[in-house]
């Protein structure tokens, strides 16, 4: 009896999703008794009555159509499985490429420079990109002896870094599936000693999938930044990744524009490549707050391929102040929704 429940629970998909309730991991436990009344508990990362309400009736639904089930009662409690840390915070765009993880590692450190304490967890399974741009590629995950054998990030330019290129040999690719993702990202949560975190910055994986919809459902991400080029095509992109989101009961923090500009470093003119101010116009268009301009600058390449992001590897560069300076809006906008 219990298998089958537990095979129709698996046909019960989170609202406005293709993933199932129980690979997500919101189902917890299941009891039957002996008068036919089914008890099922589950849990979410976000506090959602709307969201809560759907599931309790679907489950209750699809239960109740099993012969020998008379009743059927659902309890979903909100769970925080990272109670120490404060902010979650992660990166997103339309497309590939736009820049994300190098966004993503210099607000990281330039949130460690304005005086937070600052974690960066990698959730790209398929082609992780945080321990090189950080110069941690050689180094190896170790256990913590003293907290249970947990995880131990890495810690790099005064930030705990987690990625799981640190985990597998280097040019492995991975090919996960859904729930194993799911998974994963609840260890990379759990089993990892990140101690007390101002800030959690996550790097997602390009596009609209897994690591983000199990990362909203395990914990309560406090915002998400949107990253984008300024061309059009990418715009459009944009606001899809910002639905994404927003489906997700992420609030969007703001967007960034990056490789906004370029500024010649022979005669200091300044040359709007992809053309310019794509980014602002999206803000004003999804009333978002804009974040601000990142210029596209060889310093900022090299220092990610140098493992010196260029936020700590060139302080006074326009680049890393362009960084400081959208880091120092992220604080003021927590600060606002602390006294909100
Ligand atoms: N402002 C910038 N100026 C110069 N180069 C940049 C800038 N931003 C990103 N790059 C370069 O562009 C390339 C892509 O950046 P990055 O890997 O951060 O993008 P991504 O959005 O994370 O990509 P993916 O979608 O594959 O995860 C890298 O080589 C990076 O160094
Ligand atoms: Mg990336």
């Amino acid at each position: 009896m219990k298998e089958r429940i537990m095979n129709e629970l698996k046909k019960v998909k989170f609202p406005e999703h293709t993933k199932d309730i129980v690979s997500l991991g919101i189902v917890e436990d299941v009891k039957i008794n002996e008068n036919g009344e089914v008890t099922v508990k589950g849990s979410l990362g976000i506090e959602d009555e709307a969201i809560s309400q759907q599931l309790r009736s679907s489950i209750i639904q699809t239960l109740e159509k099993i012969e020998g089930v008379k009743k059927v009662n659902v309890k979903i409690e909100k769970k925080n499985i990272v109670p120490r840390i404060k902010h979650i915070i992660g990166t997103t765009s339309g497309k590939g490429g736009v820049g994300k993880t190098t966004v993503s590692v210099n607000i990281a450190l330039a949130l460690a420079k304005s005086g937070q304490r600052v974690g960066i967890l990698d959730t790209d399974i398929y082609g992780p990109n945080v321990p090189k741009m950080m110069g941690i590629e050689e180094e190896a995950i170790r256990l913590n002896q003293e907290e249970k054998d947990k995880m131990l990030p890495v810690e790099k330019e005064g930030i705990k870094v987690f990625s799981i290129g640190n985990l597998i040999p280097k040019g492995t690719a991975l090919i996960w599936r859904g729930p194993l993702i799911h998974k994963t990202v609840e260890q990379f949560l759990e089993d990892v000693s990140w101690g007390d975190l101002d800030f959690l910055v996550v790097d997602f994986p390009p596009g609209t999938g897994d690591a983000q919809l199990s990362m909203a459902q395990l914990t309560k991400v406090t915002g998400g930044l949107v990253v984008t080029t300024p061309q059009d095509v990418a715009l459009t992109d944009a606001a899809r990744a910002v639905d994404f989101f927003k489906k997700l009961k992420i609030p969007v923090l703001g967007v960034i524009e990056n490789m906004s500009y370029f500024i010649c470093p022979h005669c200091g003119k300044r040359v709007d490549i992809f053309s310019h101010g794509g980014g602002k116009k999206l803000s004003i268009q999804l009333s978002l707050p804009f974040l601000g301009e990142i210029p596209i600058d060889v310093d900022i390449r090299t220092g990610s391929d140098e493992g010196k992001p260029i936020v700590v590897g060139k302080p006074d560069s326009l680049g890393a102040k362009a960084f400081m300076n959208v880091a120092k809006k992220i604080i003021e906008e927590m600060k606002t929704l602390e006294t909100l």
